[in-house]
């Protein structure tokens, strides 16, 4: 056998190699550990991070060696699930969850660098595996079966999605297979915590209080196939225990960064570290001068699209927030999904932030308005983040309100024609959204979008938006609702999600876009009142 290591591509060997016969005796499966239904945020981030620590990645070359080199693995230690897949750049790959971290230390074993053996205990598991007997051939189909091969990293094709759509009857149940479809899968998500896993362990042997953690779309439950992977650098120990530390040293404690310039030297080092010593790692870009400063690199044998940054919890707290919101009631994640799609379709979001509103903006929008239905509480009248560290501790609380009976029993479809008829005729000019307290606010400044941080009142999170983009948002909200009220159920969603210049209601949209369609009486610094108006009269018509 030959393997690589992810560290140096060298070849190493592999120690007591049995003959196959000998495999195939020790072949049994133990049980996977079942997620449980409820879980807090920080409970399923535990047990991400074990599983993840429990895995490794191989590399193979033939789909038709992943049953050998599973028997083969299962001779040293226990194998408890095997998820093949390819990426972007056709390289193979499988993930393969072992038992226990002896299991893992136990594959470690087997691979023994010939130059270095010690070398092969620091390295993460990664092997490129080629049997030299050409076994189980012709059998591709076999291991696609038994295992569901995957190649999910690219976003699904959109005429696939549409033609499905168009075969279910009502608007409710395209939102939810909307939603199946575009989530992140079990794979997808394993792999965002095996790269955050190895990252902090790398980066652990340089810093012994640094670990990396994943946060944002990834955990959030908001996730969609082929979104980036936020990580987070973490220092473990608090902010008062500073004293005789020093910083940026190898093998040292790393105090927590709370100053900004302190914080952009650290990602620089960071950024540096990852560049040169990471195996692995390409496409490192350093960009330091961003209002959150960030390294951004991919991942090779995971295919992720990395954003590393350095800033406090609060993010970390925000993703609690979003999970527990999405927790909360069944139809949130639906009806996210399907807007941040249509989002994304119309152009009003991009994959690189700008002045345009993100996603998590819109999340945070359709959030404040399920608020509004008596769908989800306020952040005060949770009071599960009143506590200093904004983690949540009453979990009680939550089942009681995740059992309660809410009076709002409205279909998605209902939600969706309701939301963007809610911000069509939303006061932007003079109000903000509070979702700290469930209700608008006057605005704090003159942004066009004032959306208060939930965890940080004296600050705005959709200041990046600029007018001429709300001025977009507000429209399209307009045209989006035009669709709901003018469309069959079965034609509504494809409508609403495919900008397809031909349909009469967007030629219609695109004359009038010309100049923006929004009262100036919600809006500030709009000329062309009339033009609003007509639409204005088109949707109550
Ligand atoms: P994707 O577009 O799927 O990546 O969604 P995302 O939720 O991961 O958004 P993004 O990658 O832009 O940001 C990652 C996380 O950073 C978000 O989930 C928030 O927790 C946090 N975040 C993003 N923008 C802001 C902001 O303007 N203010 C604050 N306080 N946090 C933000
Ligand atoms: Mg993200």
């Amino acid at each position: 056998f030959v393997l690589n290591t992810i560290h140096c591509k060298c070849i190493v060997n592999i120690k007591r190699l049995k003959r196959e016969s000998d495999i195939m005796r020790y072949s049994n499966l133990a049980g996977a550990e079942i997620l449980k239904d409820y879980q807090t945020f920080a409970q399923m981030i535990k047990f991400r991070q074990t599983e993840a620590k429990k895995s490794v990645i191989i590399k193979i070359s033939e789909i038709s060696h992943i049953e050998h080199l599973k028997k083969f693995c299962e001779y040293y230690a226990k194998i408890v699930n095997v998820f093949p897949y390819n990426t972007i750049d056709n390289n193979r790959f499988v993930l393969m969850e072992c038992n226990s971290n002896k299991d893992v230390e136990a594959l470690r074993e087997i691979a023994v660098c010939k130059a270095d053996p010690e070398y092969a205990h620091c390295v993460t598991p990664f092997f490129l595996y080629k049997p030299r007997l050409k076994l189980y051939t012709n059998q591709n189909t076999v291991y696609k079966d038994n295992y569901g091969y995957h190649s999910n990293f690219g976003t699904p094709n959109l005429n696939k999605i549409n033609q499905s759509l168009k075969k279910i009857q009502s608007v409710s149940n395209q939102m939810i297979f909307l939603y199946d479809t575009l989530r992140i899968t079990e794979l997808n998500t394993r792999l965002r915590f095996y790269t955050a896993t190895q990252i902090s362990y790398y980066l652990s042997q340089l810093f012994i209080n640094l670990s990396v953690v994943p946060f944002g779309s990834s955990v959030n439950g908001f996730g969609q196939i082929g979104c980036d992977l936020d990580l987070l650098c973490k220092t473990n120990i608090s902010s008062n225990d500073t004293a005789g530390w020093k910083k940026f040293l190898f093998m040292t404690q790393v105090v927590p960064l709370t100053d900004r310039i302190e914080q952009k030297h650290f990602l620089d080092l960071i950024g540096t570290i990852i560049k040169t010593c990471m195996p692995g790692i390409t496409d490192v870009k350093k960009i330091l001068e961003a209002r959150v400063p960030i390294i951004k690199f991919r991942n090779l044998s995971t295919n992720m699209q990395c954003d590393l940054s350095s800033t406090d919890m609060t993010a970390l707290h925000m993703s609690e927030l979003l999970y527990l919101y999405g927790q909360l009631d069944w139809r949130v994640k639906p009806l996210v999904f399907t807007i941040r799609k249509w989002a994304r379709s119309m152009n009003l979001t991009k994959e690189n932030p700008g002045q345009w509103i993100t996603n998590f903006s819109l999340t945070l929008l359709i959030l404040f308005y399920l608020q509004t239905k008596h769908i989800l509480p306020s952040l005060t009248s949770m009071k599960i983040f009143s506590n200093k560290s904004n983690t949540i501790d009453n979990f009680d609380w939550f089942l009681k309100w995740k059992n309660s009976v809410s009076n709002n029993d409205e279909s998605l479809s209902k939600l969706l024609c309701e939301f963007f008829e809610y911000y069509c005729f939303f006061d932007f000019k003079t109000h903000a959204l509070c979702l700290r307290d469930g209700i608008t606010k006057l605005k704090r400044d003159a942004s066009p979008l004032y959306i208060y941080n939930p965890f940080n009142p004296s600050l705005n999170v959709s200041k990046n938006v600029t007018i001429s983009e709300l001025l977009r948002l507000v429209g399209h909200f307009q045209r989006a609702l035009q669709i709901m009220l003018n469309s069959t159920e079965q034609d509504t969603l494809v409508k609403l999600i495919n900008f397809d210049s031909n349909s009469t209601i967007n030629n219609e949209f695109n004359k009038k876009n010309k100049s923006v369609s929004i009262s100036e009486k919600f809006i500030p610094n709009v000329t062309d009142t009339n033009n609003l108006q007509k639409i204005e009269k088109n949707i109550i018509k």
